[in-house]
């Protein structure tokens, strides 16, 4: 599984207000390269906390005649995967709706109740193991594998950012360094969770490109 994070960020590193709210912090043409990395993508994965501040739909324009040719063939949309471990995606989410599949994956204690609503809702729900409180990310991305996935993107927000990398299964990372300051100590940044204190991943530096008004930096992840 390879597995590519993408995110814009104000210079200070946020990924949004304090108050959660979204924010463009981009623009059009990294709309674009978003749409390319999206399209070549077999699955799109967000944590529950970007469901619930944003409602993403994480779909390509279908009437953008490009997509088909960004998708290289392969018909319709990327699946779309939520990491929720205990099923708090709003039945009427966007990202529910029929245009591409969507993987909720929970954690056991789910309850049956609640399955049955997000599956009534379109979700194919999916068990995966974890500490009790969390999915467990390792476990969520061999479950997509197993289900086809080849190639995910990873669009936030900032706990499963830091949980991708905590779990070391992030291959490339791409962030949009948008030319704002957001500010604030409770603002969502590119990596939240605990923090590392040790053995800080590593990138290597691979791209540089000017956009709109920012830079998009592009990493490869280090083996150290
Ligand atoms: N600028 C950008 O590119 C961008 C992109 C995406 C989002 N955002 C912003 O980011 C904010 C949302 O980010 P967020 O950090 O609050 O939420 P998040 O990372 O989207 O979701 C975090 C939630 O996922 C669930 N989760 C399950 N297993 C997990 C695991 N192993 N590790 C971490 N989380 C796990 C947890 O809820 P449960 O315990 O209930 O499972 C956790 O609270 C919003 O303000 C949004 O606008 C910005």
């Amino acid at each position: 599984m390879h597995v590519v994070v993408n995110a814009a960020q104000s210079v200070d590193g946020k990924l949004a207000t304090r108050r959660r709210e979204q924010l463009r912090i981009s623009g059009t043409e990294d709309f674009d390269r978003v749409d390319r990395v999206r399209a070549a993508a077999d699955a799109v994965l967000v944590g529950v906390g970007t469901v619930i501040a944003d409602d993403p739909h994480l779909t390509l324009d279908e009437e953008d005649r490009r997509v088909e040719r960004l998708r290289n063939g392969r018909p319709g949309n990327p699946a779309r995967v939520v990491v929720d471990s205990t099923g708090r995606t709003p039945t009427d989410a966007r990202i529910l709706d029929d245009a591409a599949a969507t993987y909720l994956l929970v954690a056991a204690s789910t309850p049956a109740a609640r399955r049955e609503a997000l599956e009534a809702a379109g979700a194919e729900v999916v068990t995966v193991e974890g500490d009790g409180e969390h999915v467990d990310l390792g476990a969520g991305i061999g479950a997509l594998a197993e289900r086809g996935v080849d190639r995910l993107m990873v669009e936030g927000g900032g706990e499963i950012i830091y949980s991708c990398f905590d779990a070391g299964v992030v291959d490339e990372l791409h962030v949009y360094v948008g030319s704002m300051v957001i500010g604030g100590r409770d603002a969502p940044t590119l990596a939240d969770g605990e923090g590392f204190t040790e053995s800080f991943p590593r990138l290597d530096l691979t791209g540089t490109e000017r956009l709109d008004d920012g830079i998009v930096l592009s990493y490869e992840v280090g083996s150290d």
